[in-house]
């Protein structure tokens, strides 16, 4: 197999175990449960237990992921992951991952951090280098992988989540990613958090209104060179960074009013093939980088070789990137729906008692 006939491989997907309806975040802090579930268009949002951290849901979809794709560890060559929940300030979050999976030797073995949009530049890196020729017929193993809390009582909490998901980067047997992408980026303070604190800090409005710019500029590049109306016709699907599902629709609002869409349009676009993206993520939560990809393994099981769909990624700070995959051989298996219904049938819901408890266990973890 030559480094040119590259895609995603195999895919993981991790879920944690426990999760909270967002009707019992809503009567715990006392506001209508029709803000977070029509309002945001949450649903649940997943959380982790004590001692169940973003390595633990790494290693859990990184295993998945390698299980499948069948190969060995010795023909990995680069491991990176996406997150933005650090464990260290220097040590990487994949020593963590690769001391779980016993991966070690020749390989090159790093984190990005780029808000939500770490895990995304893992993967175009895993791809890129591959294409280049420097992987030299070896795989690259790209994980995202997350913990979104904030601050309890804060406007972001019915927000949270937490998730993971693993890609074997190698021959193309369940997507092939288009070289070509489309990115823009912007410094700004809309979403931050300081070293030393625990939750991040918002400028809620201006963080709708980057995402919402950043989604308008990537698909204006898009339409420009391989036409608007016509390039949505094409495609299949189209899978948005999901913060909470009511952002996703005001951005495609915002591409449909960039590419001159009519609203009867962009409605048709939204509700056909973006809305059915979003079920897992309305179980999962904001899951930061992985919310994406979630997003993308759901849509891709199923689907004949060769269906085309989009991928829009962003990231806080801010910048955003949108590109193309086309299902492989293996989508239409869709191997791994299996484990994450498994992951979404296993998990307790919480209740409001249970959650305070494991919001006051983070400050018992050094989280203050
Ligand atoms: P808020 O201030 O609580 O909400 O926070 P609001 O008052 O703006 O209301 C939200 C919506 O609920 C509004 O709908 C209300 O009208 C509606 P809209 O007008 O916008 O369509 N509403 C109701 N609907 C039905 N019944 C009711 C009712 N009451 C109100 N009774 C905010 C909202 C998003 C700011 C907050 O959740 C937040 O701070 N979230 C975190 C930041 C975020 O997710 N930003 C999204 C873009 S940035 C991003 O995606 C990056 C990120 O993932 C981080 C990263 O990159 O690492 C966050």
């Amino acid at each position: 197999m030559t480094d040119t006939d590259t895609g995603i491989a195999s895919l993981g997907v991790q879920l944690p175990p426990l999760a909270m309806d967002v009707e019992v975040l809503a009567a715990l802090r006392g506001v209508d449960p029709a803000k977070l579930t029509v309002g945001l268009g949450c649903r649940e949002m997943a959380l982790c237990p004590e001692g169940y951290d973003v390595a633990t849901l790494a290693a859990g979809a990184a295993r998945r992921a390698l299980a499948r794709w069948g190969g060995s560890l010795d023909q990995i060559g680069l491991l990176a992951v996406g997150t933005e929940t650090a464990k260290d300030m220097s040590r990487p979050l994949s020593a963590w991952l690769a001391d779980a999976l016993g991966l070690r030797g020749a390989v090159r073995s790093y984190e990005v951090k780029h808000a939500c949009y770490g895990g995304t530049l893992a993967l175009r890196q895993a791809l890129e280098w591959r294409w280049s020729g420097a992987a030299r017929g070896k795989a690259a193993l790209v994980v995202a992988a997350d913990v979104a809390l904030y601050a309890p009582e804060s406007p972001g909490e019915p927000t949270q989540g937490a998730g993971a998901v693993a890609m074997v980067v190698e021959a193309p047997r369940v997507a092939e990613v288009s070289r070509a992408s489309f990115s823009y980026s912007e410094p700004a303070f809309d979403f931050w958090r300081p070293v030393g604190e625990a939750y991040p800090r918002v400028d809620g409005p201006l963080s709708l209104e980057c995402y919402v710019k950043a989604a308008a500029r990537c698909f204006e590049q898009l339409a420009a060179e391989r036409g608007g109306r016509e390039a949505l016709a094409r495609l299949h699907a189209a899978c948005f960074h999901v913060p909470f599902p009511k952002m996703v629709k005001k951005a495609v609002a915002g591409v449909g009013e960039a590419l001159g869409l009519s609203d009867a349009e962009t409605a048709a676009f939204f509700e056909q093939k973006v809305e059915p993206t979003m079920r897992w993520s309305r179980r999962a939560g904001n899951a930061y980088g992985a919310a994406l990809w979630i997003a993308v393994a759901q849509t891709l099981a199923g689907l004949e070789q060769g269906t085309p769909i989009a991928a829009f990624s962003y990231g806080s700070g801010f910048g955003a990137e949108l590109m193309t995959l086309t299902a492989g051989p293996d989508a239409a298996a869709g191997a791994w729906v299996a484990e994450v219904e498994a992951d979404l049938a296993s998990r307790t819901l919480v209740d409001a008692d249970r959650y305070l408890a494991l919001r006051a266990a983070e400050r018992g973890q050094g989280i203050q």
